[in-house]
């Protein structure tokens, strides 16, 4: 998502937004390549401070790229400045769901099967249902991106925020499938402009969606509030997004959601009294 040819959903993990999630609870994360160096990634760090006295971690994507960032510059940038959390995603993750169309259950449990460390969940998720679930099938917690865009605290038009709330599950593409670099991003003209060129016969090269799918066009979408303007991204979560409330109200109705849900669950324990009538 950040590499320099598909970045479209860069200008939302900034200081603003992170400090707000984490000074309601969460673990706020600065997008690093959102910044335009690494000296301007310390600046962000340092205003992020000066707006929460909570931790908050760093993300440095790595995809593949033209021309690649300097990410060990961004990386010195941030330790160097004290953060000591860090947060990656290669090509399957980032609103780049891999190939193979592996959908979150499976990965889930595979990750439970696999891993010794613990892990977060992410994709899916924007309520307490879907953080019991996450927790039921292993994870320690779960990362969210399109609920916060919709957060009065996220840094996009409300244009955008207005359009993920009408928009339901069903609203999302698939690009770059036949690039072997799959995004899902808001299905609007161009994101099926881009699909209809790579659908073509002979297909499409990235040359010839370069123009569409430009960071700049996806950069004017959040700050213009036109949702047809270019490539953004959002995942088919939004379906179940349905207001757009500060970081604290979101996140305590999530715990509190979490903590119905997994109450609820608690009731269908067989005791012993019940096992013996069996
Ligand atoms: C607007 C937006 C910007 C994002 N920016 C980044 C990013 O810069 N780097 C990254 O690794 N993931 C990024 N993500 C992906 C999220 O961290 C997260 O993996 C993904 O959104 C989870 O799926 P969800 O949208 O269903 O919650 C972004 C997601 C959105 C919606």
């Amino acid at each position: 998502m950040h590499n320099n040819s598909r970045r479209p959903t860069r200008r939302v993990g900034v200081p603003q937004l992170a400090a707000a999630v984490s000074n309601a609870g969460g673990l706020g994360i600065l997008t690093a390549l959102t910044q335009p160096s690494p000296d301007a990634l310390r600046h962000a760090i340092r205003e992020t401070r000066k707006l929460t006295k909570y931790p908050f971690g760093v993300n440095i994507t790595l995809l593949p790229s033209i021309n690649p960032p300097d990410y060990e510059g961004y990386a010195r940038a941030a330790v160097e400045e004290g953060v000591r959390v860090f947060e990656t995603a290669g090509n399957n993750r980032a609103g780049h769901p891999g190939e193979e169309d592996i959908g979150g259950l499976v990965l889930l449990a595979r990750a439970a099967q696999e891993l010794k460390i613990p892990y977060i969940a992410s994709g899916g998720f924007a309520d307490g249902r879907g953080l019991a679930s996450a927790l039921a099938l292993g994870a320690c917690g779960v990362n969210m991106g399109t609920r916060f865009m919709c957060t009065v605290e996220s840094p996009i038009h409300q244009n955008i925020k207005d359009k993920i709330i009408a928009s339901t599950e069903k609203d999302t593409v698939h690009i770059f499938r036949t690039l072997h670099n799959t995004a899902r991003v808001f299905k609007n003209a161009v994101a099926q402009q881009v699909v209809a060129l790579e659908r073509r016969p002979g297909g499409a090269k990235f040359e010839d969606v370069r123009e569409l799918v430009s960071g700049q066009r996806g950069r004017l979408v959040y700050e213009k509030g036109d949702p047809d303007y270019g490539i953004w991204t959002a995942g088919i979560v939004m379906g179940l997004i349905k207001d757009c409330p500060t970081c604290e109200v979101l996140l305590s109705r999530i715990e509190r959601e979490a903590e119905e849900v997994i109450e609820e669950l608690q009731a269908l324990r067989v005791t012993g009294k019940e096992k013996a009538k069996l």
